[in-house]
């Protein structure tokens, strides 16, 4: 069965370049690009749940020229107030021979407007402190520090970071035109 495309790049340099939803066919894949990417991986059996979780957590995969290139899994949390809601991003990853080149903007272009036509005010996430080439991006966007969870990776802390849906989705737009 052919792959549903769900966004494809609309930029000058991007042809050839589409969103589909994950499928467990292809966490061998993103496997051998989490262990390119991450000291500490999610395992295969953490990539199956967020298949499973569907549509609570929502899992897709960029592909440029045939290959899968990037991930994103991102979870709906209700934030118990009428229409608000948050995007949680739990795991974002491109290709090291992939990167710079936007497909971690269309990737979170997609979570964001998956948010934002589910009534998510705010997208969130939590990064490894040391991890400045991920917070420079996530700030690109609007993102701002808001707290910090001691040890959450064992060895490390993670910032938490925070950006209004609207407000990322808007600078996106801007740096189109
Ligand atoms: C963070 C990550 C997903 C960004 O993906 P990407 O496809 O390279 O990002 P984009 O090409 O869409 O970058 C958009 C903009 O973000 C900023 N940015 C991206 N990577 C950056 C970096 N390493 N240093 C500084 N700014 C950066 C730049 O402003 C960039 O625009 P530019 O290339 O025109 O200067 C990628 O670096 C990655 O997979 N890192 C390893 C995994 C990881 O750390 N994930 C986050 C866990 S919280």
């Amino acid at each position: 069965m052919e792959a549903e495309v769900i966004r494809e790049a609309t930029g000058s340099q991007d042809s050839g370049t589409w969103i589909r939803d994950m499928t467990e066919s292809d966490l061998d894949t993103i496997r051998e690009i989490e262990e390119k990417c991450f000291t500490h991986v999610w395992t295969q059996q953490m990539f199956r749940t967020s298949l499973e979780q569907r549509p609570l957590t929502q899992s897709w995969v960029a592909i440029r020229d045939q290959h899968i290139v990037g991930y994103l899994i991102a979870s709906y949390i209700p934030r118990y107030t009428k229409g608000e809601g948050e995007i949680h991003i739990s795991n974002i990853a491109v290709s090291p021979g992939a990167r710079r080149q936007n497909i971690g903007t269309l990737l979170l272009r997609q979570a964001l407007e998956y948010g934002d036509t589910h009534l998510c005010n705010v997208v969130g996430l939590e990064v490894r402190e040391s991890n400045t080439d991920a917070r420079s991006f996530y700030r690109l966007f609007g993102f701002i520090n808001i707290g910090r969870r001691l040890n959450y990776y064992e060895d490390e802390d993670a910032i938490l970071m925070e950006a209004a849906v609207q407000n990322a989705l808007h600078v996106m737009q801007e740096g189109e035109n």
